[in-house]
């Protein structure tokens, strides 16, 4: 399929007030191309040298028509690309997906003015993710719609296959479809949870509002028909038939309702490996922003961990967890590391610390590193321009930089993860 029939098949046909024709400069920090030109314009999906016909809203544009289309253009994985809101870059040769990711990094850094070996982006989209939000919703009729949401919309795109998925996930639509027929009763909307354990499903519903004896009956069938390992409502359990969880290291952890996961397997083992390598020999670890943890857990195998997080159930989960034979003490802590980030007093005897903040980084405790006397910092990080901001503090306290490792756990998005290792 050539790239005018893409366009004319994937992108849906409207009226335009006023259509400009433009060329794109690069491919943005959000996967949208950036128009070259006085009046700046963010396109999606379209590459760079592309010649296209565009009609501007607010800030963004659509793309109505490519007029030359570039040579890296490829056909993309998945029939649903152009109208799903979850991929935004399938359409463009690999190497040089992967050098603008690399470079997505790259230019956090050089914003700034931060110098550091920059590794090649490593591949961690293995089997898939593991992890997916469906939406469900009654539309006006009778009918249900299930699928991800639209392109900076609310809008549900109904779908009934992702390429992007783990096998695990693979029934999500269908059984998504069935839950949402159970309770879905009004216009409001659904989101389903998804996670693949080796349980089997987990499944968190949020917004169906209370489920009572009826509801709950027809959902512990639909689980027991599906071999879903839980269904809980906002994490309260409706029906539980296996554990839902994952071996991690030599640990097992029953994973709360909706916790956080590294997006695909491959990246938890990706981002677990340079954080086990950049730890080296060290006695006493760290782990702030452990989550159910993956770094825990691991570093546990060969060293004493003290592993902080604000999600109670998180904790919990990683202290039973790190109750398996063979590991090293795991001392855990739930606080807020915004509010209260762990002081140089509280992290005397620690020889590295390891941190994997959200996106928002984690400045307040990188602040009270830089008073510390911690050797090492290994920074994991899912924001190059927070992790950045967060670095020049770091730098402030004497750490150097010595190495970042890009990571793509997201493959098609404008996401990257990256691992950060400081000494002093
Ligand atoms: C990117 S996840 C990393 C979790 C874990 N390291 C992993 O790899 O699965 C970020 C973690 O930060 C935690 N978090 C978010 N805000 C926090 C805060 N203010 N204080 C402490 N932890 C927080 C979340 O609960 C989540 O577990």
């Amino acid at each position: 399929m050539n790239a005018r029939e893409w366009t004319a098949r994937r992108l849906p046909s409207i009226a335009p007030v006023m259509n400009e024709r433009v060329v794109i400069d690069h491919v943005g920090h959000q996967g949208d191309g950036v128009a070259a030109g006085a009046a700046k314009a963010f396109v999606p999906y379209v590459l760079p040298g592309e010649t296209v016909e565009i009609a501007r809203e607010g800030g963004h544009a659509r793309l109505l028509k490519i007029l030359r289309a570039s040579p890296e253009r490829i056909e993309p994985i998945c029939p649903h690309f152009g109208t799903c809101g979850g991929c935004a870059l399938q359409h463009w040769q690999e190497e040089s997906y992967r050098a603008w990711k690399r470079g997505l990094v790259m230019d956090a850094l050089a914003r700034e003015k931060i110098e550091a070996e920059i590794a090649p982006l490593a591949d961690a989209h293995g089997g898939g993710r593991r992890r997916a939000v469906l939406h469900a919703r009654r539309g006006e009729g009778k009918e249900i719609k299930t699928g991800f949401a639209g392109r900076r919309s609310h809008s549900i795109v109904p779908i009934d296959a992702c390429p992007v998925l783990a096998s695990g996930l693979s029934r999500v639509f269908e059984i998504g479809r069935r839950v949402a027929e159970i309770l879905v009763a009004k216009e409001k909307p659904l989101d389903l949870h998804f996670t693949a354990t080796e349980g089997g499903l987990d499944l968190d519903v949020r917004g169906s509002g209370p489920v009572g004896e009826r509801l709950t009956a027809l959902l512990a069938r639909l689980a027991a028909e599906e071999k879903l390992a839980r269904v809980t409502r906002h994490g309260e359990t409706i029906v539980q038939l296996a554990e839902p969880s994952l071996a991690i290291g030599r640990a097992r952890v029953l994973l709360p309702p909706g916790a956080f996961l590294q997006a695909t397997q491959a990246g938890e083992d990706a981002l677990a490996k340079l954080v086990l390598d950049a730890a080296g020999k060290a006695k006493k670890i760290a782990d702030l922003f452990c989550g159910v943890g993956p770094f825990a857990l691991r570093l546990a195998e060969r060293a004493k961990v003290l592993a902080a997080d604000s999600d109670e159930p998180a904790v919990s989960a990683l202290s039973r967890a790190a109750k398996a034979p063979g590991l090293k003490p795991v001392e855990t802590l739930t606080r807020d590391l915004f509010r209260r980030p762990l002081v140089a007093a509280e992290l005397k005897g620690c020889d590295a610390v390891v941190l994997d903040p959200p996106r928002q980084g984690a400045e307040a405790q990188a602040r009270e590193l830089a008073r510390s006397k911690i050797g090492k910092v290994i920074y994991v990080s899912c924001s190059p321009a927070t992790f950045a901001r967060d670095a020049k503090i770091l730098a402030s306290g004497g750490y150097r930089l010595l190495r970042v490792t890009p990571v793509d756990q997201f493959r098609y998005s404008a996401h990257v993860e990256l691992v950060g290792v400081f000494e002093r």
